[in-house]
């Protein structure tokens, strides 16, 4: 048996309940993982909500892990009982648990001498900073770019790597505390949402002519604020829902600056081994030479799981929140 996180209704956080699950051996393809370190993703939350629906329930919950290998189904050569391993996204909910077996193409290598924790708080995140800023379009040199959440466990890669590549990074946040973070974590101008309009003060800093790039994974609230901070042609990213599902956008608004509009996912930029290889290989590379440092808010006991995303939910995190089993 091991303990597991799962949820029998949707709801708020009191609906994460810790159970003793039976884990079969790995079917073929698959590995056993004994996770040490958990990376906690707003994901979770909209599995647990309802938001985004589950398959069945009672379900785990949570899509990334780092651990090592304790079994190997049949048909896996290439990974060997006793390696450390890490996985992020696509995978099936469930990786707030002592253990679990993961289909052995969705893990990741991971480098000698960085923590377990450290990978956790990095490797989903990391991953969507890269395809946010390299393949949904490519950032360079010369864009100006706004990221909303700035200081939020996606929002500080995010803006770290955007500004290794040249960009100006503008930043939304809600409190001036976190505007310090997003500041030391690459923001070149951080707007402090209680106290300035982030309209205007686009409009202000880029003298009337507005924005390459918005990353917006805030949704509701602010998706017409980010089609409003556009330059003409610019492009609206819009990648998550921590305020609500953002409301449907009318062809007819792209027209007002004949804007572009992307709504991605990490699921289809690492829906192969090589893509999904290729992003964990350029995110380790960076967080090798420096370029991105993770932030842990926090490392909770995985019995705190409700604690984790009443935090996360509750705005008070910055950089990302682990679970140790
Ligand atoms: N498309 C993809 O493939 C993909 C992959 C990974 C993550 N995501 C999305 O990226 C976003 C960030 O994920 P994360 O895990 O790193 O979370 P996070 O950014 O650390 O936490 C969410 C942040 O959103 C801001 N926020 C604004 N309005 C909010 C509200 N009403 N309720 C809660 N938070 C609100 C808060 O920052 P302020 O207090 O500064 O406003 C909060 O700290 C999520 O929307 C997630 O779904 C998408």
């Amino acid at each position: 048996m091991v303990r597991t996180i799962r949820v029998h209704r949707v709801g708020g956080p009191e609906c994460l309940s810790m159970d003793d699950t039976a884990l079969p051996p790995p079917s073929r393809g698959e590995v056993q993982v004994q996770h040490t370190a958990i990376g906690v993703n707003f994901l979770d939350c909209y599995h647990r909500s309802g938001l985004y629906p589950l398959p069945a329930l009672p379900h785990g919950v949570g899509g990334e892990a780092v651990g090592r290998v304790v079994a190997v189904g049949d048909g896996v050569h290439t990974i060997a009982i006793g390696e450390r391993v890490a996985y992020g996204g696509h995978v099936p909910p469930g990786s707030y648990a002592d253990a679990r077996n993961v289909p052995a193409w969705r893990l990741v290598p991971i480098p000698a001498g960085v923590e377990d924790t450290t990978i956790a708080a990095l490797l989903l995140k990391g991953l969507t900073a890269e395809f946010l800023v390299r393949r949904v379009t490519k950032v360079g040199r010369g864009h100006h770019v706004l990221v909303h959440a700035a200081a939020g466990g996606v929002g500080l890669l995010l803006c770290q790597w955007l500004r290794h590549v040249g960009a100006t990074v503008y930043g939304v946040v809600s409190t001036p505390e976190k505007a310090e973070v997003a500041r030391a974590h690459g923001c070149h101008q951080v707007i402090v949402r209680s106290e300035e309009n982030v309209v205007d003060v686009v409009q202000r800093m880029t003298q009337g002519k507005g924005l390459d790039v918005v990353y917006d994974s805030v949704g509701k609230s602010t998706l017409r604020e980010s089609l409003q901070c556009l330059k003409k042609r610019g492009l609206l990213v819009a990648f998550g829902n921590s305020s609500g599902r953002p409301d449907p956008v009318a062809i007819t608004e792209l027209q007002a600056g004949s804007f572009y509009l992307t709504r991605p996912t990490l699921h289809d930029y690492t829906s192969t081994r090589e893509e999904l290889l290729h992003a964990a290989q350029v995110l380790f590379e960076l967080v090798a030479g420096g370029v991105l440092r993770a932030r842990i808010d926090s490392t909770l006991p995985l019995a705190e799981a409700a604690a984790a995303h009443r935090r996360l939910e509750s705005r008070q995190s910055t950089g990302a929140i682990v679970l140790v089993p």
